[in-house]
């Protein structure tokens, strides 16, 4: 175990697996003060989360692609069928849990003066996990919110539902950004003030293909961050990244700790 400083003689670290996390990558885990993670679709894939891309596939939901049946069209078309999606995705998501990477993020939260997790998940499997303030860029599966006044309100991740808001009684919606819709206030401003600000960045888990999600490493990067890239494919982010390990989080982010010894 290395309290806190690097052996001079190695370079890099091979770990058990073929994977090598580079010395650099060690010494800036180490020093830095404020550190961004955002986690996309793949760092649930290992609790049994379906991705929407990679693999060789995309999701596709009755013969609708996700990007049809999620999109902001459906709600005023056929808001049940759009219910019925997200219905089926919270089941499914009810009996999940949190996989070693959420684990590993949510024990990263206390190692650094400042860790800010940033998702586009909905699956609200970091909470579940143990991270707080987590910056929800997508909204929450686990929420609903009212097409008139905007209420919103908790879904128990395994109960029923209510169809309506329990201020005005009109219908919700799931309180989720859909194709064509905008951010929810303020969360890209969070997150984009921290990509500002962080000596070191980790792009986990998503193909970086969805902005502006996709933008905040670039804004780091331009900052000065390090940023390091974990996915078991190459994304259009990967040739920014001044680390690249190719693998699944699940098995990726506790190495990077345990190279650091903790
Ligand atoms: P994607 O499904 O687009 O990409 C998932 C990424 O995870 C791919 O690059 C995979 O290679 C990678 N991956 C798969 N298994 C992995 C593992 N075990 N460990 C690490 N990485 C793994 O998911 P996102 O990038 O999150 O938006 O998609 C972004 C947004 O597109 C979603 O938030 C959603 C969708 O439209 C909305 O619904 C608004």
């Amino acid at each position: 175990m290395y309290g806190g400083a690097l052996l001079p003689s190695q370079q890099s670290m091979q770990l058990q697996s073929d994977l090598t996390i580079s010395r650099k990558l060690r010494e800036k885990f180490i020093e830095a003060k404020r550190v961004l993670a955002l986690t996309g679709a793949g760092v649930s894939a290992e609790s049994g989360v379906p991705t929407f891309r990679g693999g060789g596939g995309a999701a596709v939901w009755k013969g609708m692609p996700f990007d049809v049946i999620s999109s902001a069209q459906m709600v005023s078309r056929d808001l049940a069928a759009v219910w019925e999606w997200f219905d089926y995705r919270r089941r499914l998501l009810s009996s999940l849990r949190p996989n070693p990477a959420h684990l590993e993020l949510a024990s990263w939260q206390t190692r650094f003066d400042d860790f800010r997790l940033v998702t586009q998940n909905i699956d609200g499997l970091h909470q579940l996990a143990g991270s707080k303030s987590v910056v929800e860029l997508h909204g929450s599966i686990c929420r609903a919110r009212c097409l008139t006044c905007h209420a919103r309100q908790e879904i128990d991740r395994e109960g029923e539902r209510s169809d309506a808001c329990m201020q005005c009684g009109d219908l919700v919606r799931p309180d989720v950004v859909l194709f064509g819709e905008m951010l929810p206030s303020g969360a890209y401003e969070a997150a984009a003030a921290a990509a500002e600000n962080c000596d070191l960045c980790f792009v986990i888990g998503t193909s970086a293909l969805v902005y502006p999600a996709a933008a905040l490493p670039t804004i780091a990067r331009d900052a000065g961050a390090f940023v390091c890239e974990v996915n078991p494919e190459r994304t259009p982010l990967s040739d920014l990244c001044d680390e690249v390990l190719t693998g699944k989080a699940g098995d990726v982010l506790p190495l990077i700790s345990a190279s650091v010894g903790i």
